[in-house]
């Protein structure tokens, strides 16, 4: 089976969420691939740590993206940092050749998504995906439609629950 070595940039709660994914990875029926934790970068000690003490893959950790992103071991990058910083450390991922998983938004403004969109075209040969890029959510977008909404069971379930609490208010 193919691993796909993964540093995460931020291991804040998006940093560990995925973390924690891949750890219960056996759910998942796909025999082809498996992603694992090999390193993380986090400015803050207590964030390191965690994954110190959560994760084994992770075997290496800095407070330096530079560093990081010099390590051979990474095949690709999940990056959940605070929006304003998005940009930049897009952009230095591409440019160290590194996949990039990174969050919402892709930039923080327009001007700032399209610079990392070209960044991402002139490496075709880089996976460079923002979650709300996947496919899913453009089905999921599709079916949120006024005259289907009431089809929906998420959507009913979510109705009645909010019937519920207004209720007990
Ligand atoms: N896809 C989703 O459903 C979803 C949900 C929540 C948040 N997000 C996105 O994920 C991103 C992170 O959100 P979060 O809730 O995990 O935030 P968080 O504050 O919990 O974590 C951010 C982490 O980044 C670290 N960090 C800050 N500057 C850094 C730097 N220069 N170098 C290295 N690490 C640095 C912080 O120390 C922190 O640990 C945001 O862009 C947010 O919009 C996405």
């Amino acid at each position: 089976m193919t691993r796909v070595r993964f540093g995460i940039i931020g291991g804040g709660l998006m940093g560990r969420e995925i973390a924690s994914a891949t750890a219960r990875w056996m759910h998942i029926d796909a025999p082809f691939a498996r992603p694992e934790i090999t390193a993380v970068c986090d400015v803050d000690a207590g964030a390191r740590a965690w994954f110190r003490d959560n994760i084994p893959s992770c075997g290496y950790a800095t407070d330096d993206i530079a560093d990081l992103l010099g390590r051979d071991e990474i095949d690709g990058i999940y990056c959940a940092v605070p929006h304003h910083l998005h940009e930049t450390i897009y952009l230095q991922i591409l440019e160290a050749g590194k996949h990039l998983l990174g969050e919402k938004p892709f930039g923080i403004d327009q001007a700032a998504n399209d610079r990392i969109l070209a960044a991402a075209r002139a490496r075709p040969d880089l996976l460079a995906r923002s979650p709300w890029e996947f496919p899913f959510f453009r089905g999921a977008g599709s079916h949120i439609d006024p005259r289907n909404f009431h089809s929906i069971p998420g959507h009913r379930l979510s109705l009645m629950l909010s019937k519920a609490v207004r209720s007990v208010r």
